[in-house]
This record gives C-alpha cells, sequence and structure tokens, in this order.
C-alpha cells in the first residue's frame, strides 16, 4: 500500500504520448488512493470471492463526484510505464481484468450506467500453471478529470501482492 505518495511523473511515456498524438490531454501519472482489500500477502484462489475496497486518492479540498477505476491482475509490481497510451495494461500484458468501477464520492449522487465497486472480487478461471503459488498483483488504475487544471487528466496506479494458489 501506499500513502500519499505524490510521484513518480513519467516524462518518457509523456513524451511519446505526446508524439504520438499531439491532440490528447496532458497526463500525469501518480501513486495516490489507497487498496484498503485485499492487503498485501492476502491469498487469492479461482472461483473463491476475495474483500476488494479501493479508497479513491483525489482530495486536498476538492473532490470528484466520481472516481473511475479499473482493476486487473498482473504477474509483477506495475509502474506506471507498463500502462499503455489510454493507462491500461496492454492485451497479453496482464492476467486478469476485473472491470471498470465508478466510485460515488457522496452519497446523494444518483446511479451511474457504470457500476460501483463491488465488495468482493473473484477471478474466474485457473491461471496457467506455470503461476500456480506464485505472487501476483492486483492494480488498481484511478482516473480523474475534475479538479485538476483544465485539459489534464490525472492517473493513479496502486498495486497489492498476492499469493495465488489452485
Ligand atoms: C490499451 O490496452 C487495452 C487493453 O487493456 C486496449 O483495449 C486499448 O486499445 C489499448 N490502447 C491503445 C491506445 O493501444
Amino acid at each position: 500500500m501506499h500513502f500519499l505518495k505524490t510521484l513518480a511523473v513519467l516524462p518518457v511515456l509523456l513524451a511519446s504520448h505526446a508524439f504520438a498524438s499531439p491532440l490528447e490531454k496532458r497526463v500525469t501519472v501518480t501513486q495516490t488512493g489507497a487498496i484498503i482489500a485485499p492487503v498485501d500477502g492476502s491469498s487469492i484462489t479461482p472461483g473463491t470471492p476475495f474483500d476488494f475496497e479501493y479508497g479513491d486518492g483525489w482530495g486536498d479540498g476538492c473532490y470528484p463526484g466520481f472516481t473511475s477505476i479499473n482493476v486487473w491482475l498482473v504477474d509483477h509490481e506495475p509502474t506506471g510505464s507498463d500502462l499503455n497510451s489510454t493507462y491500461q495494461f496492454p492485451d497479453g500484458d496482464y492476467l486478469y481484468y476485473f472491470g471498470n468501477f465508478l466510485i460515488r464520492n457522496f452519497d446523494d449522487l444518483p446511479p451511474m450506467s457504470t457500476p460501483p465497486p463491488p465488495s468482493t472480487l473473484t477471478l474466474p478461471e485457473p491461471l496457467d500453471s506455470s503461476y500456480d503459488d506464485t505472487e501476483v498483483y492486483i492494480a488498481v488504475v484511478e482516473e480523474l478529470t475534475s479538479c485538476v487544471p483544465t485539459g489534464y487528466t490525472k492517473w493513479g496506479l496502486e498495486s497489492n501482492n498476492l499469493q495465488y494458489s489452485v
């Protein structure tokens, strides 16, 4: 877990991103929110739900109504440079994609078509047997489009290690 570490701006990624598409908004990768559950070292077994809770990291006097997160399972501790230009793990670079969820930051906001994060997640199928009894990582990529300077989108990446077994 990371506690309010705000760092890891990625100049190389920013540069290649800007070069690839000059009209794209400028972006920043920071480590921000926190994966509250599962904690580091939790076990993950196919077909068995595990607790999931994520605290979004955007605050400091300005809170967006909604925070979009994507949740993945990957086979190494991820860094911002693992993400492609749309801030997703490229196809083939992740073990499982749990989905896209929208955190409501205020109780009185209306329900949205994107579901809120569930309280449990499940890996439906076993991974390749080469991953048996190895460490894998749950990774959350968080997006913020409000409460940042106009034209910017901010992204946060968090991960916790999990012990995988069948
Ligand atoms: C990034 O990866 C995702 C798969 O997770 C893919 O759907 C998306 O098209 C990729 N973005 C780019 C710009 O290649």
